[in-house]
């Protein structure tokens, strides 16, 4: 299959809820897609036979101490390991045109990190008591050096 990558439009959030297994359960992260889609920070994937219908996403705003940030990567459970999280974020480098980038995640969430790790991301800090006995990870990366 080949994936595309196109900015979130309002129609995509259903799809959003249920790639999501959070968002599924969770009126913030709900609200949280909605914000970003209407915001114009949200960018969806989708089989390019399928363009309707996403199939994972990714967020990029400025909320950590005003520099890029990519908030939130998800990809639905069926579509895991075909290269789709590496497709979202290396989009959202794009598209920020910034010097550098972050983002986060738990310290017990392997696959991101493992991601994160082959997209040349470098630990930049930990912040603790967010998730009890789980710290969060704070990733950086260049992109213009
Ligand atoms: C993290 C996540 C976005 C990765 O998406 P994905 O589309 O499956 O990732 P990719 O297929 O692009 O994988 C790229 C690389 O990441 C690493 N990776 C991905 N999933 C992995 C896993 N389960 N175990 C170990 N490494 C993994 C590998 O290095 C992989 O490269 P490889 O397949 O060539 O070995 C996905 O697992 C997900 O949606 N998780 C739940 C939500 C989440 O935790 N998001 C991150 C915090 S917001």
């Amino acid at each position: 299959m080949s994936w595309q990558i196109r900015e979130a439009v309002p129609s995509d959030f259903r799809s959003l809820v249920c790639v999501d297994s959070v968002a599924e359960k969770d009126d913030g992260r709900r609200a949280q897609i909605a914000s970003a889609i209407s915001k114009g920070h949200c960018w969806v994937a989708c089989d390019e036979d399928d363009p309707a219908v996403p199939v994972g996403y990714g967020c990029l705003d400025r909320s950590f101490f005003g520099e890029w940030f990519v908030p939130l990567v998800i990809v639905s459970d069926a579509h895991r390991r075909c290269g789709i999280g590496r497709k979202i974020i290396a989009h959202l480098e794009r598209c920020s045109s910034a010097k550098k980038i972050f983002t986060s995640t738990n310290n017990s969430n392997t696959p991101m990190r493992q991601l994160l790790a082959q997209l040349g991301y470098q630990s930049s800090g930990v912040v603790e008591n967010l998730d009890p006995g789980d710290p969060e990870l704070i990733f950086m990366k260049v992109l213009d050096e």
